[in-house]
């Protein structure tokens, strides 16, 4: 097959190949080798003899894409074959070929060269001339770029075409469409036609795509044959050639028969994200898909080569800029998984973009660009604390005297609009009714960012605002547009948006099928800007569309019109729609992140557009804004009701409440006071809050907020308002003593019944700094006990002296004294005040955590459409097959079923490890620590119930005597509240009469090895600690390490109690994002919220 190629090298790949398969090999679970490819192997090596065999071996098996953990075993199974990684081999006449490209007269003005990307169009060009490729690597690292060169090398054209979750065989292969009069026929894709023309099939997004839709793919490849709907065939230029001769058949009787000719020089190159591999089902590279393509492995640019980019393109790197590029890597090759994700956001491409911006509008502030690129105000807090620690290290720090109220201009005169500093001529347009004209006061911050959209629409890029409901988004775009004379294009998504409807509107006319031009196209047709709302509505792989829109200025509309760049060389024929240059987009979307619902838009495609977030308004600027809607609504009326909308909205920001209380509310109780200026403030407000629409708890949550500020929640409160506040616990001293006497025989001791405080008697049970008797602070005693009086603690060396056989007595009498415990608890009855005092504390955040849950839940329970249906909706790719008389031309959303043969979704596992060693009883009467264990105990036991298929839970408690107690076993929850009390009690009398001793390190290390082991999609750690390892010697690194000692389980630890500031202290040594300090068992749920939320972002 392939005579030529070095035989030695050839032998070792078939070594390693068959060692892959080989039975043997089975209990590393890898994926089967794609045998069927190795002729390819070969001939690779045939015309580049110098490969080593592991590069060519990689492309077939590109193990690192897909493989974690077993990486180092397969790469010890290929060394015993002598094949390694090496460093690039010798230059081959490819790479001649390359460099003579790039220093021909062609020579492309986007690629900058560096060796890294040479190299890789090399290789791609030694597999392009025997196979269809692959490549591989994270989000803007290069890999359109280098695919473009590869084809602009062979002097080939490219057809990309974007793939998306929901596209179907048919969407690949052909559709079918009317004609003008009216015929119905077969469309060919841009897929075949690329085929038949003998151009380079971009497919981007293999990942994205339904591997059942990738089958139809798998004949065109492999023997470049395959069947069309309309019964025709393609097949491959020999076979036809062969027919042709062997039959004597012309052409066009070929033709006539349906038997088409595929290019010779047609080639497949599918793009692809990395499979994220934690999860089976985010794993693309199926054996299946291995057996299709060579691979190739893209990696991010190191920071050598993208400063090497960025001052060729535009010209030396300011000192913010060069910031702004450290942080990169340092997200980059960060292991924290927080920080690694966020490193999205700093792809090359938007670097590249930050240095455009940053040429023309010189600043030296690193800071600003960074809170805009990041959106730093709408991360999960847990993302946004872990970045600014970063971005502080980096000494980045704010600009000192900006003020996003301080004034600025703004104004239209001799046809310059100017806003700040910067202007633009007004555009000059005949479409004047498209152009918008709106009521609009001027407030600072609006003008702020309308002047920095300004200028990104002078560097010519598209933008993109993201910001909570109703916080007037669409204000500032009318406004912005109306300012600069721009007429507007408008189209609003929803999550039934599909990317039919958002290229093309049909409309049956007189029988025949019209497609209509959707308002994007008319925008891209005259150089409109079209405002895409609510963009976060839609599925992702609708918006996706939009990415070669503004990236590649490349789209196919349904009806098989194409839209092509402005600069394109192509001719533009009837089915080409040039776009206009002024064409822009402007894309609006909610605020992302959690628990806000909604596909997180900015994290999918932000770093293709200008970002800007559009935040509520300062105090300042919405009394200005207020004043001007109700200019005889008394001052301090306004004041009032923007502190309270003020307060509201940071607890929207946090999650206690659902509603974002926006601008757009405010604005309507001013405009009604000023209207009705008898009217009474309360009842207006009131109104605006419409209290039926909430829970109890929230009610509540709002009445405090207003009776906070003033007004009277009695016209609200249906339930009595209960203000259920813990007394505030007695503060217990602790003084040293030192006592001097010796012990004797451990005992319970007397029970005075005055329960009057008892220091170092030996005599009373619950005395403090004695001997013998059960107590706090002494030595020698049984067990703890506390009667809440002040301790008085015997010093270390006192209590070390005790002698060996009264320990060993105490001791027994401690276990005895606890088995009689258990019993007790065991037989006893439920006691409801007992339960109730717990509860009653964490009710609310229950509630809150259930909210959360439940959306988180949501997230697993993705609807989708469900197509090819006799009823539901009319789907608009089949309105031609209904026409014709098929029935099946409905949708209809439904849950989305797990496919067959598709991995089962596996639950979630959340596993709280607690403290119940002796301290969190000793020092319970200090800060409550171990009350407010319990009750997040409870917190956890109430508000997971119900969620069970989807996150289970345990609760695994340590203490001085033991590393893994089961207080709540996975797939046993407590049922019932006598249960619940009863895991309570365990614990608490666990403290009580367990060994002093600490096992924190070794509680965390076996919580979270076992659970690496269980099979789960996501495992979550939470680790609830006294923050007390000083006193056992355990440096901070340790616990670091053992919270993130597995890749599949995300270990986080919270401080429940504390003494001084070891826990800030303890803090600072984690790493970021990993621990947290909580005071108050109400901030629970929060952290458990931005736990859940950093763990949803990793699976995004
Ligand atoms: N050598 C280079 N010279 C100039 N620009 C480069 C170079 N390498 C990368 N870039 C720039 O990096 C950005 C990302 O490149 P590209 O769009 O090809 O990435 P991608 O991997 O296809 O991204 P995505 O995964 O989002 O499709 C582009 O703006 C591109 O121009
Ligand atoms: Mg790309």
């Amino acid at each position: 097959m392939a005579p030529n190629a070095p035989q030695g090298k050839i032998e070792k790949i078939l070594s390693c190949a068959f060692a892959i398969s080989t039975k043997e090999s089975a209990a590393l679970e890898l994926p089967d080798f794609p045998l069927d490819n190795l002729p390819l192997a070969a001939k690779v090596l045939e015309n580049n003899p110098h490969l080593s065999p592991h590069s060519v071996l990689f492309r077939l098996y590109p193990y690192r894409a897909f493989l974690k953990e077993q990486i180092s075993h397969l790469e010890s199974l290929l060394s015993s074959f002598d094949v390694k990684a090496e460093a690039p081999g010798l230059y081959s006449n490819f790479a001649r070929r390359v460099r003579a490209f790039l220093e021909g007269p062609r020579q492309s003005q986007v690629y900058v060269e560096t060796d890294y990307q040479n190299g890789l169009i090399e290789e791609m060009l030694q597999s392009e001339s025997v196979a269809d490729f692959c490549i591989v690597g994270p989000k803007g690292c290069g890999k359109s770029l280098l695919v473009q060169q590869v084809a602009d090398i062979l002097g080939k054209q490219t057809e990309n075409i974007v793939l998306y979750q929901d596209m179907t065989a048919r969407d690949l292969i052909q559709q079918r469409t009317t004609l003008d009069n009216g015929d119905t026929v077969w469309k060919l894709s841009p897929l075949i036609l690329a085929a038949l023309e003998g151009k380079i099939a971009v497919l981007d997004g293999i990942n994205r795509i339904h591997p059942s839709t990738l089958s139809v793919l798998h004949r065109l490849v492999q023997d470049r044959e395959l069947q069309l709907h309309d019964s025709k065939r393609l097949i491959s230029s020999d076979r036809y050639q062969f027919i042709k001769e062997n039959f004597g058949l012309t052409d066009q009787q070929l033709e006539e028969s349906g038997i088409l000719r595929i290019h010779p020089d047609f080639r497949i190159v599918a793009i692809g994200e990395p499979p994220t591999t934690q999860s089976p089902t985010g794993n693309w590279m199926t054996p299946e898909v291995l057996s299709l393509f060579l691979f190739h492995e893209v990696r991010t640019l190191s920071k050598e080569e993208e400063l090497h980019i960025i001052t060729s393109k535009y010209g030396p790197i300011s000192r913010p800029l060069h910031k702004i590029v450290e942080l990169a890597h340092i997200l980059r090759n960060s292991t924290d998984q927080t920080l690694n994700n966020l490193s999205g956001h700093l792809s090359t491409r938007q670097l590249l973009r930050i240095a455009a911006r940053m040429k023309n509008y010189p600043t030296n502030f690193a800071f600003d660009s960074i809170q805009t690129t990041f959106m730093v105000k709408f991360l999960p807090s847990l993302a946004r604390q872990a970045l600014e620690k970063t971005v502080q290290k980096l000494g980045i720090v704010p600009e000192e005297d900006y003020s996003e109220d301080s004034p600025i201009i703004c104004e239209v005169r001799d046809n310059i609009v100017t806003i700040g500093q910067s202007s633009v001529p007004v555009y000059k347009t005949t479409h004047l009714t498209k152009v918008p004209n709106i009521l609009f006061y001027d407030v600072p911050q609006h003008l702020h960012l309308m002047e920095k959209m300004l200028q990104d629409f002078q560097l010519g890029q598209h933008l993109l605002l993201v910001g909570n409901q109703g916080v007037g988004k669409n204000k500032i775009v009318d406004r912005f547009l109306e300012l600069l004379n721009r007429p507007r294009e408008y189209i609003q998504l929803h999550r039934d948006t599909t990317v039919q409807t958002l290229t093309t509107q049909p409309t049956v006319k007189d029988g025949r099928l019209i497609h209509e031009d959707s308002p994007l196209v008319k925008a891209v047709k005259h150089g409109h800007v079209l405002v895409v709302d609510e963009a976060d509505k839609a599925p992702t792989h609708v918006t996706c569309i939009l990415k070669t829109l503004v990236e590649s200025g490349q789209m196919i509309l349904s009806d098989g019109r194409r839209i092509i760049p402005t600069a394109s060389q192509e001719t533009a024929g009837e089915h080409h729609i040039r776009i206009h240059p002024d064409f822009r987009v402007i894309i609006l979307a909610n605020r992302p992140g959690f628990p806000f619902l909604g596909n997180d838009f900015f994290g999918a495609l932000g770093d293709l557009f200008s970002s800007h977030a559009v935040e509520n308004p300062s105090p300042g600027s919405e009394v200005t804004l207020l004043r001007q809607y109700g200019p005889n609504v008394p001052l301090e009326t306004i004041k009032k009701l923007v502190r309270v909308f003020g307060d509201l909205r940071n607890m929207a920001d946090q999650g206690l409440l659902s509603y974002p209380y926006s601008t757009r509310e405010v604005v309507n109780i001013v405009k009604h006071i000023e209207k009705f200026p008898d009217a009474d403030l309360e009842d207006v407000v009131f109104n605006v809050f419409d209290f039926d629409r909430y829970s109890p708890e929230v009610v509540e949550t709002l009445g405090e907020v207003l009776e906070k500020h003033g007004f009277s929640s009695k016209n609200v409160m249906t339930a009595e308002y209960i203000a259920a506040k813990r007394a505030k616990e007695k503060i217990q001293v602790t003084v040293n003593r030192y006592s001097g006497l010796d012990t004797k025989e451990p005992k319970h001791g007397k029970e005075d019944p005055d329960n009057a405080p008892h220091v170092g008697g030996n005599t009373w049970a619950g005395g403090t700094g004695g001997r013998d008797t059960a107590g706090l602070g002494g030595k020698g005693g049984p067990y703890r006990l506390d009667k809440g009086h002040e301790v008085h603690q015997l010093s270390d060396e006192e209590k070390n002296a005790v002698p060996d056989h009264i320990l060993r007595a105490a001791r027994e009498m401690g276990r005895k004294a606890f088995q009689e415990k258990l019993k007790e608890i065991g037989m006893s009855g439920y006691d409801a005040t007992l339960y109730n005092q717990f509860y009653n504390n964490v009710s609310r955040q229950v509630q809150s955590l259930r909210i959360i849950l439940g959306n988180l839940q949501a997230k697993n329970k993705e609807r989708h459409w469900t197509r090819h249906q006799t009823g539901g909706e009319l789907d608009d790719v089949k309105l031609v097959d209904g026409l014709l008389g098929e029935k099946t031309i409905f949708r209809r959303r439904t849950e989305q079923e797990p496919e067959i043969g598709a991995p089962q979704l596996k639950p979630k596992i959340f596993r709280v490890v607690v403290d119940v060693s002796g301290s969190m009883y000793r020092f319970n009467g200090y800060d409550g620590r171990l009350d407010r264990e319990l009750e997040a105990a409870v917190l956890v036991m109430e508000a997971f119930q119900g969620f069970e298929d989807k996150i289970q839970y345990d609760i695994i408690g340590h203490s001085g005597e033991d590393v893994s107690i089961p207080f709540v076993k996975l797939k046993e929850p407590p049922k019932n509240n006598k249960e619940r009390l009863d895991v309570i009690r365990k614990m608490h009398a666990h403290a009580q009469y367990c060994w002093s001793g600490d096992h924190t390190l070794e509680g965390t290390e076996s919580a979270i090895t076992s659970l690496a082991e269980e099979e789960c999609d996501e495992a979550i750690v939470v680790v609830l600690s006294d923050a007390n390892l000083q006193r056992y010697g355990i440096p901070p690194s340790q616990l670091a390490a053992a919270l993130t000692a597995k890749s599949n389980v995300s270990g986080y630890a919270i401080f429940i109690g504390s003494l001084g500031d070891q826990a800030e202290r303890l803090q600072e040594k984690l790493p970021a994002g990993r621990a947290f300090i909580c005071s108050d068992v109400s901030q629970l749920p929060q952290i458990l919220k931005q736990i859940f939320s950093s763990s949803v972002i990793s699976t995004l």
